[in-house]
This record gives structure tokens, C-alpha cells and sequence, in this order.
């Protein structure tokens, strides 16, 4: 028998307390202009103190597992993408998988940022195809606000950023009608660690000496994200449109098949961009980063959910993916939902 991995429940989380761009104005020295003209964003949720990563992940995945109509005991591995872990170690994926009350699972933990979920589908999907597991929860979560510099100095990344969660189950399925059948088509991975240094947080870090963490780290602001806005704008743009002709070639459909675009969601200009260069009409593409900002690796999920949620996205309809981010990382993903 032929596998097939098909998308079977989708989910989605914020935390309820919403930050718009004037509520930043009061805290540094930014504008609402500024953010929604260079970026698009108009407000972003952020968590309060007692929340963490895999609490947010937490309820995505309940939703998720019962729009999949599973039950909890149904999935057999967690695949957990996020930049922002509940502690540096053991991976967030763990206390999710306690969260959840899922003893013995396999959990896997991946950290690559942006592009996270993607891998994340892209990995449940090789384990679905190889027999060896029928249900994965694949989530992206993330937890910027508590680690953002929210003073002056770090307005050109804070104002960015928001959390929340996104997951969705794959579900091993038989393959009866290639052309027809729900199920993740192709996935594109790609990496170029010499861009590390273009979007990072430097400390704390092995790679620093004798110490991991120094007063003087902490002084000069190592422990936030640093970015090179512009340079990231121009490879994401770049990279973003070829992995996605590539999708579309090796998956034999044409970009104007594709019904909806999921695009990682770190600059509605990134997007547009994306779509001028490849002739997409706008109206194709799903944004929500004017809600949410960018919350990484549960851009897609969220954005997937939410498009379901407004009839934007059906069953049995084109999905091309792209997303692009630290690392650098960027990827591609075509699925018939
Ligand atoms: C970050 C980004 C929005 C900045 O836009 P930009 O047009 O490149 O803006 P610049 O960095 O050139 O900054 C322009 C000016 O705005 C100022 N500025 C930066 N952040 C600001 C803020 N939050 N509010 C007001 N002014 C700000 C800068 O200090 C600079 O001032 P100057 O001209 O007096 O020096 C844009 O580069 C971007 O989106 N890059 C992609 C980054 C990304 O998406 N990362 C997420 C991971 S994928």
C-alpha cells in the first residue's frame, strides 16, 4: 500500500492581550506610521508574565488534535518548531509533550526559526511516508515579548514581533488518487549558515570565551535579537520566490493553479515583493501579520487556521508555501489540503 501524508486538523493560539503600534509609541520612540508603512503590522498579542512558549502551543495543539477529530492518545510523535524555548534545555517539545499527558511519544524539538514549521512538515511528512508513525503533531510556538529590548535601543526589532502558536496534525492516509487526494505534495529545504551572524542573538553562547553570559553581555545588549533588516529583506525575497517555482516545477502544477499562498509572515513588503516577482495576484495571498506581527515559526499555522476560519481556505484546494529566516533558513511546501 501507497502513503500518502494528508493535513487532517489545524489549530491556533494567542495570548489575549494585544499591544497596538501606539501602545509601542509610548514605550519607544517609534510611530504607527512608521511600522505599518515599512512592515504592515498593526497590533501584535503578547503574553503575560506566567505564560510560556508551551503553554501557547499547548492549546494550539488541543485544537488541532480535535479538528483532526483524534483524541490526544491518536498522536504518536511531536515534532515542536521555536526560537523561543520554555528553557534553554530540554527542548520545549517535552513539556509540551507533558502538557499534554502523552508519556513515551517521540518528541523532536528543531530550531530553525522562520522557517521552522516547514521543516516541521517537511520531517513529519518523510516519517508518515515511511510507514513508521500515523498521526504527528507539528507546532510552532513562540514567546518573543519577554525576550525583545523594549526600550528605544531595540525598536528597530521589537516592534516586529508578536506570539502565539499554530499547529496542525499529519495524518498517514492511503494513497488512492495522486492528482486528487489531500496530502502534503512536495517540501524544499534549504540553509546558508555564513548569513548566521545577519539575524542572531549572540548571548549566551558557547562560542564566547570562557563565559557564557557576562555582565558586559547583558550591558550591551547581547541577549536580544540582532538584525541586519535590510540585508534579510533582499535574500528573503530572493529565496522565497525561487524555492517556490521550484515547489510548483517539481510538483508539475503552475503557480496561477495554486489556489492559496501561505507565506511566512515577516514584512507584508517581503510579500509583495514575492508576489511582483512572480506575477501572484495579492489577492491570493493570505496575510495576517497586520494582527499578529511575526511570530516565526507559527506564522503558517496560525495563518492556515485563520484562513480556514474565514473560508478563504477549503478542502481539496492548492497550498504554496515559502518561508524564509535566520539561519539563514528558507523553504517550500505544496499541499493539497
Ligand atoms: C526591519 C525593516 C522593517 C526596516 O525597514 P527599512 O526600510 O530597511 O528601515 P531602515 O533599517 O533603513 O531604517 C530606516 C530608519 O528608520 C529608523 N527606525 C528603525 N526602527 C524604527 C522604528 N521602530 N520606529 C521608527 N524608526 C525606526 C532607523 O533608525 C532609520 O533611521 P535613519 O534613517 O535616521 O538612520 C526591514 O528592513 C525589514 O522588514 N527587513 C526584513 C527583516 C525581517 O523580516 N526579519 C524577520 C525575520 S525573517
Amino acid at each position: 500500500m501507497k502513503f500518502r501524508s494528508e493535513i487532517t486538523g489545524v489549530g491556533s493560539f494567542v495570548p489575549p492581550k494585544v499591544f497596538t503600534n501606539f501602545d509601542l509609541e509610548k514605550m519607544m520612540d517609534t510611530t504607527d506610521e512608521w511600522i505599518q508603512q515599512r512592515t504592515g503590522i498593526v497590533q501584535r498579542h503578547w503574553v503575560d508574565d506566567s505564560t510560556s512558549t508551551s503553554d501557547l502551543a499547548l492549546e494550539a495543539s488541543l485544537l488541532a488534535i480535535k479538528n483532526a477529530g483524534l483524541e490526544k492518545k491518536d498522536i504518536d510523535m511531536i515534532i515542536f518548531a521555536t526560537l523561543s524555548p520554555d528553557h534553554d534545555f530540554p527542548g520545549t517539545g517535552c513539556f509540551l509533550q507533558a502538557k499534554l499527558d502523552l508519556p513515551e511519544i517521540a518528541v523532536l524539538d528543531i530550531r530553525q526559526q522562520c522557517t521552522g514549521f516547514i521543516y516541521g512538515i517537511s520531517i513529519a511528512d518523510k516519517f508518515i511516508l515511511s510507514g513508521t508513525h500515523k498521526n504527528i503533531l507539528v507546532v510552532g510556538a513562540e514567546v518573543h515579548s519577554k525576550g525583545l529590548d523594549k526600550t528605544p535601543n531595540g525598536r528597530n526589532v521589537a516592534v516586529l514581533f508578536g506570539d502565539g502558536a499554530g499547529a496542525v496534525v499529519v495524518s498517514r492516509r492511503e494513497l488512492t488518487n495522486e492528482k486528487t487526494d489531500s496530502r502534503i505534495i512536495n517540501t524544499h529545504l534549504y540553509a546558508d549558515g555564513s548569513f548566521a551572524k545577519e539575524l542572531w542573538i549572540p548571548a549566551p553562547g558557547n562560542a564566547l570565551g570562557k563565559d557564557r553570559l557576562t555582565h558586559q553581555m547583558l550591558e550591551e545588549g547581547a541577549h536580544y535579537p540582532q538584525m541586519n533588516g535590510k540585508t534579510v529583506f533582499v535574500h528573503a525575497t530572493k529565496r522565497m520566490a525561487e524555492c517556490l517555482m521550484h515547489s510548483c516545477k517539481e510538483g508539475g502544477v503552475r503557480l496561477e493553479d495554486v489556489d492559496v499562498f501561505l507565506f511566512h509572515q515577516a514584512n507584508l513588503r517581503i510579500n509583495s515583493k514575492v508576489a511582483e516577482m512572480l506575477s501572484i495576484p495579492e489577492s491570493k495571498i493570505f496575510n495576517t501579520i497586520q494582527n499578529y506581527g511575526n511570530t516565526t515559526a507559527a506564522t503558517i499555522p496560525l495563518g492556515m487556521d485563520d484562513a480556514i476560519k474565514a473560508g478563504v481556505l477549503k478542502k481539496g484546494m492548492l497550498v504554496a508555501s515559502a518561508a524564509f529566516g535566520s539561519g539563514f533558513t528558507w523553504a517550500s511546501a505544496l499541499w493539497r489540503q
